[in-house]
């Protein structure tokens, strides 16, 4: 038997009792005629201590011997401690070692097991394991499976079943590419990773499952950034005899449960706003509503004056930010540097002051008397000690600058607290969307969603009007999850395809399948798919969702543990007909 107790679990009340103890050797105090070993495991910290008189100087030698990280089992008699850790669940008693079994030596790790570590990003990935081993990355992968279960448990009661899809399949469009994979039976034919189990959830609905999920692997070849991994895993979702409210009740719900479960945070309702109001008021699909800086659209106010930079624009716009009047002049001037980064755009920035006895100052005050900047204030809710930050410019560009810039300043002035949670529903987004490089539309979510009830007639005349029965759930400013109601109708798929640019025959050739299960009476559906790393990450308190997988990929799409993706020998690509010669 390699343990009798873990790490984690004894107490005084388990004083004189003679205990078997197994883990790693964390750290060791050597006193002379005395050393004490911390051990480790998943589960805690005990200590251990050998001791020359109560025991004998050959159990101190081999305690001396031990370097970190070697596994040991010990058996001992757990004792009361002489200088209590009152830090430690285990901080009252100790373990008198009388006898010691190493079980595996192991090499110096290359940086310290520590919550603070002394290892680098780099160095800590190429060595996972040992990472693992560290509280911080052990406790998110804890919580991860903690929130999964959640998941299942509230799911499977709710009457859903968990189906695997398969993962070599033929491309499902999602809006990246696909990772593929050479089929050695299929000469010169591949098989592609799925983007999403989106057409096989669809065909479940066909096949008359009513309620499906599943917590699933889904691939995606594109730039990555802190929270998108080409790997990653959704809670996906689908339901049969759905409407649009019907999902967002029984997520919500989901959501809810999840919040009050893992962080006992009550959740009344979820606000539900439009894509189109999200964008107006917040410049942003998944704004967070932590706290307030909404946009204050200032055309009215502020053009039709001589500032010429305001009266060429489409859209002039502005925030208030609570005490920004407290900024130097060399602060605002950062400001202004930061919005025009090359990643933000903007080509300059306005500001007013609101000074505290009700005045204002401008960086505009030739072409703005008081009355003007009142206005603003008023417009964007500015009060006094406040700053208001104004940009101009094309409407969908200045929004997201200003967006940008409401972020960056809430992060600065501590606004987007971790442990506050406001969740929204943003609905009726665009149906499609135009790609501005190529000229052409292309679906917003997927070609499986069907656009609002009556709008179908307006996809020749004004495609980029049409809205769609489609929603995303946004928690803390993050796109949490998101999804639609389907088309289920063979004729509406096939205009749809028309519209995305796929001829009959492309449409046939790559989703036929689904066109032909239309015709065996599908029904209605919808769905949704929430990414389960960005949600275990947000609810950790974190945006970054690496941190929260076991073994992530890093920015450049590799696994340095593994070392991948890497060259394949000569002989498996000939098996596969893959030529290299480029
Ligand atoms: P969508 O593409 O919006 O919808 O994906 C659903 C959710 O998955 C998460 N997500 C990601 N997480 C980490 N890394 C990525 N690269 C990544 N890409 C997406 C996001 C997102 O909200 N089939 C549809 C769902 C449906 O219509 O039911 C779909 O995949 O949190």
């Amino acid at each position: 038997m390699y343990r009798s107790h873990n790490c984690g679990e004894l107490r005084e009340s388990h004083i004189n009792q003679k205990v078997t103890l197994s883990g790693w050797v964390h750290k060791t105090r050597d006193k002379g005629f005395v050393a004490w070993v911390d051990l480790r495991d998943r589960y805690g910290i005990t200590q251990l201590v050998f001791d020359e008189d109560r025991t004998s100087s050959k159990l101190l030698e081999q305690a001396r011997s031990l370097g970190r990280e070697f596994v040991v089992q010990v058996n001992g008699e757990v004792i009361q401690r002489a200088s209590k850790n009152p830090n430690i669940p285990t901080g009252n008693i100790e373990v008198l070692v009388e006898e010691v079994i190493v079980l595996n030596e192991s090499k110096t790790p290359p940086f310290t097991i520590e919550d603070e570590t002394d290892g680098g990003e780099d160095i800590r990935m190429k060595y996972r394991y040992l990472d693992i081993r560290r509280n911080p990355v052990k406790e998110n992968l804890i919580f991860r499976s903690k929130v999964a279960i959640e998941v299942r448990k509230y799911l499977s009661e709710e009457g859903f079943i968990e189906v695997e899809t398969p993962v070599l399949i033929k491309s499902t469009p999602e809006g990246a590419r696909d990772f593929v994979v050479p089929s050695r039976m299929n000469e010169g034919q591949f098989y592609a990773l799925p983007q999403s189990p989106q057409t096989f959830k669809q065909l479940l609905m066909v096949g008359g499952l009513d309620k499906y999920f599943q917590i699933v692997k889904c691939f995606r070849d594109e730039d990555l950034r802190a929270d998108r991994q080409p790997e990653f895993t959704q809670i996906d979702c689908e339901m049969a005899f759905v409407e649009q409210e019907d999902i967002l009740n029984a997520f919500e719900g989901l959501t809810k449960h999840l919040l009050k479960e893992i962080k006992g945070v009550d959740i009344e309702s979820f606000p539900r706003i439009t894509f189109d109001e999200a964008m107006k008021r917040f410049g942003n699909d998944k704004p967070d509503i932590r706290f307030g800086m909404e946009f204050g659209e200032l055309n009215e106010v502020a053009q039709h004056k001589d500032f010429n930079v305001f009266n060429s624009a489409e859209l002039v716009v502005g925030i208030a930010v609570p005490g920004g009047n407290s900024y130097t002049r060399k602060e605002i001037d950062k400001l202004t540097d930061w919005v025009k980064r090359p990643q933000v755009g903007a080509l300059g920035m306005v500001y007013s002051r609101c000074n505290d006895d009700g005045s204002f100052k401008s960086s505009v005050d030739k072409f703005y008397d008081q009355e003007d900047l009142a206005k603003w204030a008023d417009v964007t809710g500015a009060k006094a000690g406040d700053l208001i930050c104004v940009l101009s410019g094309d409407q969908n560009k200045v929004r997201t600058q200003l967006s940008a810039l409401r972020m960056e300043l809430a992060e600065r002035l501590g606004l987007r607290n971790p442990e506050e949670f406001a969740p929204l529903w943003v609905i009726d987004f665009p149906l499609l969307e135009l790609d501005e490089e190529t000229g052409h539309y292309h679906a917003m979510h997927h070609p499986f969603t069907s656009p609002k009830p009556g709008q179908l007639e307006l996809l020749d005349s004004d495609p980029g009007a049409v809205r769609a029965n489609a929603y995303d759930l946004v928690l803390n400013g993050n796109e949490i999850g998101g999804g639609s109601i389907r088309i289920h109708d063979k004729e509406i798929q096939s205009t749809m395809f028309k519209h995305l640019g796929f001829t009959p025959e492309e449409a046939k050739a790559q989703f036929g399948f689904l066109m032909d299960a239309f015709q065996y009476g599908a029904p209605p559906h919808g769905g949704i798919a929430f990414g389960l790393d960005r949600l275990v990450a947000i609810l950790g308190g974190q945006e970054t969702i690496r941190d929260f997988i076991a073994f992530p990929k890093n920015n450049s799409g590799r696994d340095v543990m593994i070392d991948a993706p890497a060259p394949i020998d000569k002989e498996q690509l000939k098996e596969l007909n893959l030529k290299l010669d480029i």
